[in-house]
């Protein structure tokens, strides 16, 4: 049974075609209306969720399949204490497809390893985003028509964002990409992440000062401070600010940089920046209708049910 658990459970050729059955998703919609009749996705999330979980549901709506699940875990039996073993088996009776979101790292592995339906990880606490990383990486290809040569910066909450650790890991298997890692001290890339950096040959620099790295950036891929990832609330309130992307800082960026975020963002991007077209993250978020189509109908395929 085929899981995406993180983003490299798919291989390079693997994403490439996802990207590009993505594409086709989005110039025609309506040649897969129907692709997933009578199938039926469960979304899991047991933390907070927008984008992710509304973009998986409307994904398989727009397949032709239906949707259970619950957005919270205080509304599913977890609140009684049962294990995530037990709930992804008693799901795996239910539907076909499950997306699992848990504030636990490693929660998604564990529903996969217990399932009997292929499990898409939709964030597990501070780890992994695999689906975000797919979007990331259709809205550059799609912008920049490569996913090679460019100067990408990461800013903000590079050690709890999880979309970062999963967006790193993915594009440094793509050649010739520089990084800017812009953060304060305390919210550094984890060692596992520098460690990959390193193995792969990358060209990296970490860096505390957003307005002196900017003008070098391809792409800025802005990060939101993980409030509920912070042992006190304290160290959250002296970092929660650390950047906040304007007008004036963009002064000195290149007239090309495409401007992304996850979302939510909270004062990391002045919403001034909204309608300067190098921002790109309301497109992101609705390009991750589409890798989710996309890959949803991968993994049925394979799975043989569509
Ligand atoms: C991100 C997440 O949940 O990790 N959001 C998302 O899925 N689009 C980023 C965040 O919460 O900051």
């Amino acid at each position: 049974m085929r899981h995406v658990i993180e983003p490299t459970d798919l291989s390079p050729p693997e994403l490439n075609d996802l990207i590009k059955a993505a594409e086709e998703v989005r110039r025609r919609p309506e040649d897969y209306a129907g692709r997933c009749h009578g199938k039926i996705l469960a979304a899991l999330f047991y933390e907070p969720s927008t984008r992710t979980r509304l973009s998986f549901e409307s994904a398989m709506l727009a397949l032709g399949g239906g949707v259970i699940g619950f957005s919270s875990g205080d509304a599913s039996s977890a609140s009684k204490g049962e294990s995530v073993a037990d709930t992804i088996r008693t799901v795996s009776c239910y539907a076909d497809i499950c997306a699992i979101r848990h504030p636990k790292e490693g929660a998604a592995l564990v529903a996969s390893q217990f399932s009997t339906i292929p499990v898409i990880n939709a964030g597990d606490g501070g780890h992994e985003h695999p689906t975000q990383t797919y979007t990331d990486l259709l809205t550059i290809h799609s912008i920049k028509h490569r996913m090679t040569d460019m100067t990408v910066g990461f800013c903000g909450d590079l050690k709890f964002g999880r979309t970062v650790h999963s967006l790193l890991k993915a594009l440094t298997l793509y050649p010739r990409n520089r990084y800017l890692l812009v953060s304060p001290e305390e919210l550094r890339i984890p060692d596992y992440i520098r460690g990959l950096l390193k193995e792969r040959d990358c060209l990296f620099e970490e860096v505390t000062d957003l307005e002196s790295a900017i003008e070098r950036m391809d792409v800025l891929y802005m990060t939101r401070v993980q409030r509920e990832r912070f042992f006190n609330e304290e160290d959250y309130v002296r970092l929660k600010d650390s950047y906040i992307l304007d007008k004036r800082k963009l002064s000195a960026a290149k007239p090309d940089l495409t401007i992304l975020h996850p979302l939510p963002r909270v004062n990391e991007i002045a919403p001034e920046v909204d309608s300067d077209p190098r921002a790109q993250y309301f497109q992101q978020a609705r390009y991750g209708k589409f890798i989710r189509m996309a890959l949803i109908l991968k993994l049925l395929e394979e799975a043989g049910a569509c």
